[in-house]
């Protein structure tokens, strides 16, 4: 793959230390082994998302200084949804502050108990989302999609078949809307083709369903479609994702990934009728229509970072810096989800620790001892996760991989410190042998990875004393 070099320079520094060895094993031991309970300064590089942590432009915070507070009818506002209908050709725009909020408002207004809704892959809000109208979240990624070390250019795919069959199973009256996640994060950030949009698309107009994007990350998702699909080489990016959108009813999205700011969100879709609806709920909880949760200041930011994320160049580094990424720590067989997304490297614990059993968590034990030697918080994806016991059955839950999800802000970090997240990846790996599973200790009764506290089954030996 080409490799790009950073197409913007540095104006504004925000100094980050390395603590101690000792500082992060004292850190470590006080937040229960759990990275989500460090202090961030105790942080050196940060890879837990990509989500809210981007770095603004000098436009966008020359936008923040526009910022209009009227409560109603800002200019901000205009300028937002300006951006929303020349990017997206979506008319009805609804802001919320994040991306949670507009599955929300949506889902409470077409999601009833006993629905499906049908995804390429449900992130854990969408999911929950769904879930809590009483309807039911069904994954339908393509086989490729399910295979870790497949290299294909859009294993985010739907599969298609299993959507009809879906349709024919459930019935149309029980499906309220079909939803596909460009990219898709819950399996590696993978993207999705033009194609496979365009027939799940044929599909839902065939049956009269509404087709939505979780958009998060729809430009990466775009710059994919123009490197790796035939016909797309030469369209420009905001044509991809013109097209893209020109096939859906409407989408929801998180601007605090492809919108480039740290708080916002949106709605957008065709029908008045439906945004309308939604408004009257917006009120509810968010705030008049033409702020939804967010300042003047967070609307301009927005309208700005959305046309920003569509830069040719911009998005070309992005890719490539993660993709380096990737290269240099499987060139010495450091196992991951294949191939590289489009926002982060997923390491695949699983086979980077095989001597853990998955009840021992090895995805946790990786991101803690990637902390503990050199500073770099990620998130653990796999059985300290999602496993727990099933309210059902009461057996234990296993995730389908145990990954390590090294998620890359954007314009934040340089090649230098990407370079030395790889290396410290691989100084790990030498010493795989000597890491130790994890056993929880504490866990709540929901979303325990968050606030579970757990500790090594054994002492780890060198590997905790270098
Ligand atoms: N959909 C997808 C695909 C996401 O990745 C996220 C957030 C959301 C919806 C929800 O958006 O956070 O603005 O409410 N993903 C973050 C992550 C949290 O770390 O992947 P939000």
């Amino acid at each position: 793959m080409e490799r790009y070099i950073e197409p913007y320079r540095v104006k504004v520094v925000e100094p980050i230390t390395a603590i101690s060895r000792e500082e992060r094993e004292a850190a470590m031991k006080r937040s229960g082994y759990n990275l989500f309970q460090l202090r961030a300064d105790e942080v050196y590089i940060d890879l837990l998302t990509d989500s809210g942590t981007s770095a603004m432009s000098d436009s966008q915070w020359a936008g923040i200084m526009m910022g209009d507070e009227s409560y109603a009818g800002s200019r901000n506002y205009w300028n937002f949804k300006d951006s929303v209908i020349d990017i997206f050709g979506l008319e009805h725009v609804v802001p919320v502050h994040q991306g949670r909020v507009a599955e929300n408002l949506l889902f409470s207004q077409l999601v009833k108990p006993g629905m499906v809704v049908p995804n390429n892959s449900h992130f854990d809000t969408t999911r929950a989302n769904v879930e809590h109208n009483e309807g039911e979240a069904l994954d339908l990624l393509c086989a490729e999609g399910q295979d870790p070390h497949l290299i294909a250019p859009f294993k985010g795919n739907m599969d298609v078949a299993a959507l009809e069959a879906t349709i024919e199973r459930v019935g149309t009256d029980r499906i309220p809307l079909v939803m596909l996640t460009v990219t898709n994060n819950s399996g590696g950030g993978q993207p999705v083709s033009m194609a496979n949009i365009r027939e799940v698309s044929k599909v839902c107009r065939k049956h009269g369903l509404l087709f939505f994007f979780d958009a998060c990350r729809f430009a990466e998702n775009a710059y994919f479609i123009k490197t790796r699909e035939p016909g797309y080489t030469d369209t420009e990016i905001p044509d991809i994702v013109l097209e893209m959108f020109s096939y859906v009813d409407g989408c929801t999205m998180s601007g605090k990934k492809d919108g480039m700011v740290n708080m916002g969100g949106f709605l957008a879709m065709r029908d008045e009728e439906m945004a309308n609806q939604i408004r009257n709920l917006l009120i509810l909880v968010e705030g008049f229509p033409t702020y939804g949760g967010l300042s003047g200041r967070d609307l301009e930011a927005m309208a700005r970072g959305l046309r920003e994320v569509l830069d040719i160049r911009y998005l070309e580094f992005r890719v490539s810096q993660i993709a380096s990424l990737a290269e240099q720590i499987t060139d010495v067989g450091i196992p991951i989800l294949a191939p590289a997304g489009g926002h982060a490297v997923y390491v695949n614990a699983g086979e980077f620790l095989p001597h853990i059993d998955p009840d021992e968590f090895p995805g946790q034990s990786l991101a803690v001892n990637l902390y503990l030697e050199s500073g770099i918080r990620s998130v653990e994806i796999g059985t300290f996760m999602f496993g727990g016991k099933d309210p059902i059955t009461g057996e234990q839950r296993r995730a389908k991989l145990e990954l390590v999800r090294l998620a890359v802000p954007r314009r934040v970090y340089t090649t230098m410190q990407i370079n030395y997240v790889a290396q410290s990846l691989r100084d790990l790996f030498k010493k795989r042998e000597t890491l130790k599973g994890m056993k929880i200790v504490k866990e709540p009764p929901f979303l325990r990875h968050f606030s579970a506290v757990v500790e090594f089954k054994q002492e780890q030996g060198s590997a905790t004393t270098t």
